[in-house]
């Protein structure tokens, strides 16, 4: 099964990635490396499906120029990694050479093969020491962190093509400080308020250190689900709201901004660290492009009966991938329309991650997943017609490049565009890989 596209249905100079994150492949024992509160986390009964851990991944830390040949393999135009706070500074202050060796080793791997590297400096590996000081609560985490971003541009960001300060600022807070399924498991709003000030900050201080460094091509990677009532009822659409605020309003609005959403405030200023609004200049500084992760809607219901926000998430109708996530390509659209319209304008976007998990398996020695090429079909005509229509897409990076570790999920959900054997390691590139191929190269050539 094909596209029914090729790369030159795309403007020239478009974008196609692959994307992946340290602690979902590297294997966290590989090498010298801290422990992060993803470690613990995952030593904590009853955090993360079987039991999984990071602790082997998909062993990149040594297999990474073979996980690179199969990206140029696959026409690819850029990857798409991240740097692991821990692997370079193990106590979260320290610097760790042999951490920064390794990337330094990893992007001049990606150069040479003719790939771009687009670098995320955070996808979620704290280091124990900084979470000991109460992680992403303490505003202290935010300075340290342009500590981290100075370390590791000074030492790679002469080659590196694009930088990205912190993945899903939403996640590393909301989703892990107050729905509490992601390290470090808090559900506390006063906890959540802090941490979704404070990654911002962190954003804003690591773009100042960046700039300073005269870094270039600098943004952030944000992630929205695509939030839909699930009735008419003015209460359903009421709730809605509610969680754009959260999402959209808090992260776009006060990155282009400057400020938050006054529901946010209303409802729980009184969590804020003191003085929170002095920092709004410094974490609304102009970034040269935006990046959006999308994978799905989330159709809202009304819970009025709850404290604030008020709101829950209901299963809906649509087919589901292995996570339980319905396919709605529309929604890729309806945000990046909204985000351009009020927030970014001629701001280049990209899509920073885009795919689905399916249980995929190794069928005499190839794994068929029409079901996944369909998902990226269709949500590359998205970004085309959005293209069409003005929003100034640059890029798509598929997530991911191979199956890894699923954060609270572990291993049995599998988003790669490679099939990873975790007992030998042993990759296999999926149907949906081979119609990248297809789709990006002639003959075998970009
Ligand atoms: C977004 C996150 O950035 C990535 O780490 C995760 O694996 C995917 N979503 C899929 O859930």
């Amino acid at each position: 099964m094909r596209f029914s596209f090729t790369r030159d249905d795309f403007p020239e100079g478009f974008i196609f990635g692959a994307a992946t994150a340290a602690y979902q492949i590297e294997g966290s024992a590989n090498g010298v490396c801290g422990p992060c509160h993803w470690d613990t986390f995952a030593a904590t009964p009853g955090n993360v499906l079987h039991a999984d851990d990071g602790s082997i991944a998909c062993d990149h830390y040594h297999r990474y120029e073979e996980d690179l040949d199969i990206i140029r393999s696959g026409g690819f135009d850029a990857y798409r990694f991240s740097t692991s706070w821990a692997r370079v500074m193990p106590d979260g202050r320290t610097v760790n050479p042999e951490g920064l060796d390794f990337y330094d080793r990893l992007v001049d791997a990606t150069v040479e093969r003719g790939l771009k590297p687009a670098l995320t400096l955070y996808h979620w590996e704290l280091p124990s020491a900084l979470a000991d000081q109460g992680g992403w609560t303490n505003r202290d985490t935010a300075l340290r962190f342009g500590d981290m971003a100075r370390v590791v541009i000074e030492r790679i960001g002469d080659r590196v093509e694009r930088v990205a300060t912190l993945n899903e600022p939403w996640c590393v807070a909301w989703l892990s400080h107050f729905i509490g399924l992601h390290a470090p498991g808090l559900r506390d709003i006063r906890a959540a308020m802090r941490a979704m000030h404070h990654v911002q900050l962190a954003h804003g201080t690591a773009m100042s250190v960046l700039r300073d460094h005269g870094q270039k091509n600098l943004g952030i990677v944000l992630n929205f689900t695509q939030a839909e009532p699930a009735s008419d009822a003015p209460a359903d659409r009421r709730a809605v709201e509610t969680v754009d605020a959260i999402q959209m309003g808090w992260f776009a609005g006060g990155l282009f901004k400057g400020r938050y959403p006054d529901e946010m405030i209303a409802a729980a200023g009184q969590h804020m660290p003191d003085g929170y609004e002095d920092d709004m200049a410094l974490i609304s500084q102009p970034m040269d492009w935006l990046g959006l992760n999308y994978y799905t809607r989330a159709l809202i219901e009304a819970a009025p009966h709850e404290p604030w926000p008020h709101q829950r998430e209901v299963l809906g109708p649509l087919p589901k991938t292995q996570m339980g996530w319905e396919i709605y390509p529309q929604g890729l659209e309806i945000l990046l329309k909204r985000l351009q319209r009020d927030y970014t304008g001629d701001l280049p976007l990209m899509v920073t991650e885009n795919g689905m998990a399916y249980d995929d398996h190794v069928v005499g020695g190839e794994v068929e997943d029409p079901v996944r090429v369909q998902y990226f079909e269709d949500h590359l005509q998205v970004v085309r017609r959005c293209i069409a229509d003005g929003v100034p897409v640059q890029g798509y990076f598929g997530w991911s490049l191979l199956d890894n570790f699923e954060w609270a999920l572990g291993y049995e959900k599998r988003f790669g565009l490679v099939h990873v054997d975790y007992h030998t390691q042993k990759r296999t590139p999926k149907s949906s890989f081979e119609a990248f191929r297809a789709a990006l190269t002639k003959g075998g050539e970009k």
